[in-house]
């Protein structure tokens, strides 16, 4: 068989791992042909592709970023009624074709998932593999990426302690996520955060400002405060979550209160162990639903076992925390405010 393999969206730690787990187990258990598609979706529409050998996967394990590179392009995206270029999922299906490829490895977060059930829907064979820092995609327990975000954002916050505690001050960071609040609330909790924002659930400032001045009270002049990117701010929504939060408490409490937007510092650089792991497994996983000839699918993490979920049910859903989460119903039970 002949197999390319794209990934496509954000980047995050542990996508060269994948790609190697794919190739590995295509190239040394099932002598599979592999190339490598540039950018994303947008190698697809433009035809360029490379051949990945043995050889092109020394150092991956390790390493950030991806080395096929990524674009946020969606080719199924509805053009306007006057354009007159090419029409994109045709120009897929012809590369694909011209290419002899039997199969596509879509590795992205939820954007790439959609496409990849679209191109599943037009007859091309797509195997699809999971990739977020923010833990959003629905049909798996956990993306790789998240754990190695939640240990940057983690040691951000631990840092944040010190200095917060040494000026007496109130330290907002704000962490990434989209519109899911996952790693505000394992980055949160692992980090003894005081007050942990998500925007799953809504809050109040009073709220806030109680649970601040309430740890004065105790002999603690100091907070932290964690917010996750998504959560609703200002009604014009001009302000970046973070910011409009520490502007907030400042005005509630009288606390001198500092902001960090930690950013992609999240993203960068090297995956932690767990997430190589996951990500060899996720990867090899892809691979055999090749062999095996079960296409239109996206590989997932169920408890601690590697399954398989299919991508059409996958499409346009968000994985969201539930309120009932135990790190909020036990943060809770200790004093920690969450809205
Ligand atoms: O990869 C996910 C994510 O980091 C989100 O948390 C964030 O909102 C978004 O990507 C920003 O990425 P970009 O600026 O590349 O669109």
């Amino acid at each position: 068989m002949r197999i390319g393999i794209l990934t496509s969206g954000g980047d995050c730690p542990g996508i060269n791992a994948t790609i190697r787990g794919v190739c590995k187990t295509a190239i040394n258990h099932y002598g599979m042909e592999v190339y490598g598609i540039h950018s994303g979706f947008q190698g697809l529409i433009d035809n360029d592709m490379e051949p990945l050998t043995e050889k092109s996967m020394s150092g991956l394990l390790n390493l950030g970023g991806t080395i096929l590179g990524t674009s946020r392009e969606k080719p199924f995206k509805k053009r306007p009624a006057s354009s007159t270029s090419e029409d994109k999922p045709a120009l897929i299906a012809k590369n694909i074709n011209s290419m002899q490829l039997d199969c596509i490895v879509c590795i992205g977060g939820n954007g790439t998932q959609k496409s990849a059930a679209k191109m599943a829907a037009m007859g091309i064979n797509v195997v699809s593999v999971p990739k977020t820092i923010d833990n959003d995609v629905w049909g798996t327990d956990l993306s790789f990426g998240f754990d190695t975000a939640v240990s940057i954002a983690t040691d951000a916050i631990d840092r944040l302690h010190s200095t917060a505690s040494a000026h007496k001050r109130v330290m907002v960071i704000e962490v990434m996520g989209h519109k899911a609040g996952w790693i505000a609330l394992y980055s949160g909790m692992a980090g003894g955060g005081d007050v942990i924002l998500l925007p799953e659930l809504p809050y109040n400032i009073h709220n806030i400002g109680n649970t601040i001045m309430n740890r004065l009270k105790k002999g603690k002049p100091y907070s932290i405060v964690v917010v996750g990117e998504g959560i609703a701010t200002d009604p014009e929504g001009k302000k970046r979550a973070g910011e409009y939060i520490a502007q907030e408490i400042e005005y509630e409490t009288g606390f001198e209160t500092r902001e960090t937007v930690l950013g992609y510092i999240q993203r960068g650089g090297s995956p932690t162990s767990f997430d190589r792991n996951l990500a060899t497994r996720m990867g090899g996983h892809a691979t055999e639903l090749i062999a095996t000839g079960r296409f239109g699918r996206m590989v997932s993490l169920c408890g601690d076992a590697i399954t398989s979920v299919p991508l059409e049910e996958v499409g346009g859903k968000l994985k969201l925390v539930p309120e009932d989460h135990d790190l909020i119903v036990e943060g809770r039970k200790m004093g920690i405010c969450f809205g």
